[in-house]
Parts: C-alpha cells; structure tokens; sequence
C-alpha cells in the first residue's frame, strides 16, 4: 500500500487549472490504485511558519556539527514535523502555477523550510550533496503564456527548471510533467488545451 502526497499551490481553487487537471489525475489514480492512500497538502490552508533566525540558526548549527540552543532545537521540530509529513509519501504530485515567471510564494516558502541538511539533503566532503527523499512525482504545471523549449519566451521560464531543479537536489529525478499552457488565450483554445491534458493526466495516473 502505497502513499501519494498531493502538494496543491494555487489559490484559484475552482477555477484553477493546475488544480482541475491534478484533480483528474487523482480521480484516475485512486481508481486504478484502490489500497493507496492519497494525502493533500493545500499551502493556502497550511499554517506555514516563518523562516525565522531561530530555524536559520539551528540550520546553520546542524551544518557545521555544533549543538543548536534550546530555542533552535524547537525551531527546528516544527521543521522536522512538515519534513517528516512530506517525507511520509512514496510518490507525489504537485500542481504548480507560474507566478512572476517564478513559483507561487508560497511553494517556494514551502520548500525553503523542508530543504534542510539531515532531513532533505545531505554534504559528504568526497562524494558532495546528495537528496535524502525518494519517490516518483508529477507536476502539473499551469502559465498564462507559453514558454515551449526553442522559442523566444523559453528564457523567462523560471518555473519550472527551478522547481526540477530543488527536486533533484532533494533526490526526486522520477518525474512526469504535464504543461497546462497557455491558460491566458482564447477560452475554446484554452478548453481543448485543458481537456487535452485532463486525458494525458488520466492516462499518466493509472501506471504512476
Ligand atoms: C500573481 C500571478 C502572477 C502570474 N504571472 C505569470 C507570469 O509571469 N507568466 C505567465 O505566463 N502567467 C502568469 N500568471 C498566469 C498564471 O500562470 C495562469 O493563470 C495559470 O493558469 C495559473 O494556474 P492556476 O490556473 O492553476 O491557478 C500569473 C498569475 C498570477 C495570479
């Protein structure tokens, strides 16, 4: 029995696309995979703490092998509880809008407090930094534009080689994507777009 964390970051909720589009996915996933379980983390709904000096402190006691003060140490459960509550997944989607050409703030304030030394990653002086989580993912993407490998726009795309990229590092490197684009368009063409991926997010779902 497997565990799938779902990690939603759009607020638009019934008129997002990211989120309409994961949402089939989990339909088709939870069909395919009835014994599994399926767990949603909404960013919008979380309680997110701050990334305080006390986090910062403890991450940095953690990293050069000094013991972190009594205020550290309790910055750092809060972060070890939303770690261990992401780590507990053996597979995870995530549906992420663009956002400034960026990520949602509050994905990227997300992954600021889960990608700490010891828990998502780890530095041996000889073989360098290597990820600590593991599990097969997918992404569903949405962008008003389109940012296609080739094209004039590919270039302000800092969705999604950042978002591969953290993945990576935290050692996810199994990864579908599905791109949502453009949603800022004609709406039939956006309709076809959205359809279109329902069905490839359908499909990616019932072997993922
Ligand atoms: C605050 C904000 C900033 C955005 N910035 C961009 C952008 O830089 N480039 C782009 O192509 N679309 C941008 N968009 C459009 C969204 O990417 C698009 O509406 C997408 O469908 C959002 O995903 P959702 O439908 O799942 O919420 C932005 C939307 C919002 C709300």
């Amino acid at each position: 029995m497997a565990k799938l964390i779902y990690i939603e970051s759009s607020p638009r909720k019934s008129r997002s696309h990211s989120i309409k589009v994961s949402e089939a996915f989990l339909n088709s996933y939870a069909k395919e995979h009835p014994n599994d379980t399926i767990e949603k983390i909404d960013l919008w709904a979380e309680a997110l703490p701050p990334f305080s000096d006390e986090v910062l402190d403890a991450k940095y006691s953690i990293m050069h092998g000094s013991e972190p003060s009594e205020n550290e140490k309790k910055a750092w459960e809060k972060i070890e509880s939303l770690f261990n509550r992401f780590n507990s997944g053996d597979k995870y989607v995530f549906s992420v809008p663009m956002w400034n050409f960026g990520l949602p703030y509050v994905l990227k304030h997300y992954i600021d407090l889960i990608t700490q030394p010891g828990l998502a990653w780890a530095f041996n002086p000889e073989s360098g930094y290597s990820g600590l989580v593991s599990g097969k993912v997918a992404v569903i993407y949405a962008t008003g534009g389109e940012y296609s490998a080739g094209s004039q726009t590919e270039a302000f795309d800092l969705q999604k080689p950042a978002f591969e990229n953290w993945l990576a590092f935290i050692g996810l490197t199994d990864v579908s994507k599905i791109i949502i684009a453009p949603t800022l368009s004609d709406p039939t063409e956006v309709e076809k777009t959205l359809n279109s991926c329902i069905e490839v997010a359908k499909k990616t779902a019932k072997s993922f």
